[in-house]
């Protein structure tokens, strides 16, 4: 079982967890943000973030109420045969020239702020946009890989996704390996696929963890969903971030129905710039 950092003897001389789930919705007023500030002070933070956190550099998340209707290849139907690479390297290429374009918007830059603070601990994230290494995280877990990224079905060789694009715009119905000529797949977890090596270095990452804030994510779908029950079946407090209702409200400390464009950096504001060898006393 995933342990959280700190021991339950070292939980015990400290402040209890105040335990207050705030209603929702409600924006990041004060006294939700006071909550939130009592139950960060003196805490190893880690962020879990997901679609929802880069909605607002426009590129759309998949559960929210304005997302659009989805269906994405599995992993299966991926590897079936050219018909279906065809068809999904056409719609990725669309897809792709837009999240090339989007720039970190303010949650993003928020997390980076906390983490060269100190405050931040590590990211773990759900999202295959590379805007938490753009706006400055040092080393985000990407658990569902990167679509900068392309990788070989047969040689595993893999590259950054320019050469690839350039194929495809060329006219290439697929990208081929520049390395032993097959077949590409982008870096990025699809459905029904095995998760990759950053699934067990986001559990490494929890077991230095003793607050865990859940930013723009449904957290619907196992086994990412089960992160927050972890850290909360191990006594550290977990924190929600997101516009309606997530898979953690119910074990949640405290709960933020906002943008986290507005929360996050809020919050930012609100801790002030704490040098990074004063990171445990806010
Ligand atoms: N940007 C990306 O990389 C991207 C985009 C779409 C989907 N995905 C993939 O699809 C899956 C989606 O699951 P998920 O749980 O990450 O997202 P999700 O789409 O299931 O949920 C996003 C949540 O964020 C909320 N939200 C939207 N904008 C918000 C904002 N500005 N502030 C606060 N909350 C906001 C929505 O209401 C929703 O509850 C992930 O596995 C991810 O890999 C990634
Ligand atoms: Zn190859």
């Amino acid at each position: 079982m995933l342990r959280c950092g700190v021991d339950q003897q070292e939980r015990v001389g400290r402040r209890p967890y105040p335990g207050t789930v705030v209603p929702s919705p409600v924006r990041p007023e004060t006294r939700a943000l006071d909550t939130a500030l009592d139950v960060l002070a003196g805490r190893p933070l880690v962020a879990l973030t997901g679609a929802g956190l880069s909605t607002d550099s426009g590129i759309p998340d998949y559960r929210g109420p304005a997302s659009p209707k989805r269906t994405p290849m599995t992993y299966t139907e991926f590897v079936s045969g050219p018909l279906a690479q065809r068809r999904y390297w056409a719609r990725s290429h669309v897809g792709w020239a837009r999240m090339a374009r989007a720039l970190p918007n303010p949650g993003h830059h928020a997390l980076a702020a906390l983490e060269a603070s100190g405050v931040l601990h590590g990211v773990i994230t759900q999202n295959v946009d590379g805007l938490h290494r753009a706006a400055g995280s040092r080393n985000p877990l990407e658990l569902h890989g990167t679509l900068a990224e392309v990788e070989c079905l047969d040689c595993g060789f893999r590259a950054e996704r320019q050469r690839a694009a350039a194929q495809l715009a060329a006219g290439a119905p697929v990208p081929l390996c520049a390395a032993c000529g097959s077949n590409l797949k982008p870096a990025v977890v699809l459905f029904g696929e095995l998760l990759p090596p950053a699934f067990d270095e986001a559990h490494r990452e929890l077991a230095s963890c003793d607050l865990l804030i859940c930013c723009g994510t449904t957290l619907r779908v196992y086994p990412v969903a089960a992160i927050p029950e972890l850290v909360h079946a191990n006594g550290g407090p977990v924190g929600v971030v997101n516009l309606g209702p997530t898979g953690a409200d119910h074990i949640a400390t405290v709960r933020l129905d906002a943008r986290t464009g507005d929360a996050l950096p809020a919050l930012v504001g609100l801790l002030g710039p704490a040098p990074a060898h004063n990171a445990t006393s806010l």
